[in-house]
């Protein structure tokens, strides 16, 4: 019998607004995906699982084997930096900005390194570098925002989608450093391996994608 296909979903806000994409893959858990401390699920589709992980180990579980594919936000996916991710579907969700950000009406340091809180450390550090300039990284799990305030950091990088988070704790946006999304992303190998079951779903999640964003 052939191994099941297993799918890594992120956890948190994007978990959320997969719900539709899994019905339209004929993908339904057996139980809520949410409110349960079990990782690992059953679906009614006969020899598909899903796991549900932190949106950062996503990559490294569809990368090394351990998921067949998965979802993944572009800001993930281009600080994890893998070439042996394909992402056959941007899928239009959970889109935001990643940016950078300091307190209203400061400047960066004029030479020096400057001190970037960030959990997205290689993005930052290219950024910075693309203006010739070196970072002292910070690299921190969340709340980034309080950073700058109590004289931690010169700027952060973060995602920012309304802007309230910022606004709501004196920061300013500043550089735009990419539009994100989240992508479906297949392994190299399990693209070549598993093709029979996985480009009806890149065909779907591609038709399904458009009609979402059609009108
Ligand atoms: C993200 C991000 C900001 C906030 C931005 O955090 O880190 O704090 O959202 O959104 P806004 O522009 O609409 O205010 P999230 O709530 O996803 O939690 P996290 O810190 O765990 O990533």
């Amino acid at each position: 019998m052939t191994q099941s296909l297993i799918f890594a979903l992120a956890r948190g806000r994007l978990l959320d607004e997969t719900s539709s994409l899994l019905t339209e893959l004929g993908i339904e858990p057996i139980e809520s995906l949410t409110g349960s401390r079990r990782l690992m699920f059953d679906t009614r589709h006969p020899g598909v699982k899903l796991l549900v992980l932190r949106a950062t180990d996503v990559p490294p579980y569809v990368e090394r084997g351990g998921a067949h594919l998965g979802i993944a936000g572009k800001d993930v996916l281009l600080e994890y930096g893998s070439d042996m991710l394909c992402e056959p579907v941007d899928l239009q969700l959970s889109r935001c900005r990643l940016m950078t950000a300091m307190k209203k009406g400061i400047e960066l340091p004029a030479k020096g390194r400057i001190r970037v809180a960030t959990k997205y450390v290689n993005i930052a550090r290219r950024h910075f570098a693309s203006q010739g300039r070196q970072i002292d990284p910070i690299k921190l799990y969340g709340a980034m925002e309080l950073a700058p305030l109590v004289g931690l950091a010169d700027v952060i990088v973060d995602v920012v989608d309304t802007g309230n988070t910022l606004e709501a704790n004196g920061l300013e946006p500043r550089d735009l450093i990419i539009h994100s999304s989240a992508r479906l992303i297949v392994s190299r190998v399990a693209m070549k391996t598993r093709h029979q079951h996985i480009f009806p779903m890149i065909e779907k999640l591609n038709k399904w994608t458009k009609s979402q964003h059609a009108s």
